[in-house]
């Protein structure tokens, strides 16, 4: 028995968010070096985008790189960036088959210009692709991500662009990286770990949370389906009583 058979493909959540962590525990319990955890993680990365394509979600956003994550020791940064150059270039193919669109959030400005290059090439390439929006975060933080949207905003008040009355929910949603992204309905932690370490926070404002022990190397199509099974179980009420619902 699978957990896709009891779900409801009419109520998928329409933005998925992961936040892939465990990567580097997952290699050390084998004895191996992070960077081992890292490149298995990639797997996991394939399998997921295919099987959120392939159930018909629409948004699947996976935190892949945080702000915080530059202060890691410099080799393990080289390896990461390396690592997602030839994913990019390994996974072409992948984005293809499954019509998927590439899209990425974050200061890319800080990324290595290989990997900004082969990252804008993706996203050149599979830019007429309709059926799934992936968007990576890369150099990604939530609070960078507001800050900007301030600065933005503030330059345009500034120059009588906007009025500071005009300024509403649609006008910040625009000056956020995710710009057209619908809001996160299900946001999905691996590793054990019960914090939102700096993603989407504007985004996940109603978002459902579920955290599970598995680390992302063993996260698995199961484990995929098991998230939406028990999403699909909850009510969203958004302020609302149980019985306005129904
Ligand atoms: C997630 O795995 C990948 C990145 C943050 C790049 P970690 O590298 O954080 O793995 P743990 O948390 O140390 O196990
Ligand atoms: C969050 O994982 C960032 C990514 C998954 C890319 P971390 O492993 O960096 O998070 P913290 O610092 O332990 O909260
Ligand atoms: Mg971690």
């Amino acid at each position: 028995m699978s957990f896709k058979d009891h779900i409801d493909t009419n109520k998928l959540p329409q933005h998925i968010a992961i936040i892939m962590d465990g990567n580097g525990r997952w290699a050390k319990k084998q004895g191996k070096l992070r960077m081992f955890g890292h490149e298995n993680g990639t797997q996991s990365v394939r399998q997921t985008v295919e099987t959120a394509a392939q159930l018909g979600v629409k948004n699947l956003t996976l935190y892949a790189f945080s702000t915080e994550n530059w202060n890691r020791p410099k080799i393990e940064v080289q390896t990461l960036m390396k690592l997602l150059i030839s994913s990019l270039k390994k996974e072409i193919a992948t984005l293809q088959n499954n019509n998927i669109r590439l899209n990425a959030i974050g200061n890319l400005e800080a990324l290595p210009s290989k990997a900004r290059k082969e990252l804008t090439h993706v996203i050149d390439l599979t830019k007429n692709n309709s059926h799934m929006v992936l968007t990576l975060a890369l150099s990604y933080g939530s609070r960078d991500e507001l800050l900007s949207a301030i600065k933005t905003i503030s330059v345009k008040v500034k120059n009588n662009i906007i009025s500071p009355e005009k300024i509403d929910e649609s006008v910040i949603n625009e000056h956020l990286y995710t710009q057209n992204l619908p809001d996160v309905d299900l946001l999905i932690r691996t590793s054990g770990e019960q914090r939102i370490s700096n993603f989407l926070l504007w985004q996940i404002a109603y978002a459902e949370l579920y955290f599970t022990d598995v680390l992302w190397p063993d996260f698995s199509k199961e484990d995929l389906y098991q998230a939406i099974v028990n999403y699909q179980k909850r009510e969203r009420r958004f302020g609302k009583t149980s019985e306005q619902l129904s």
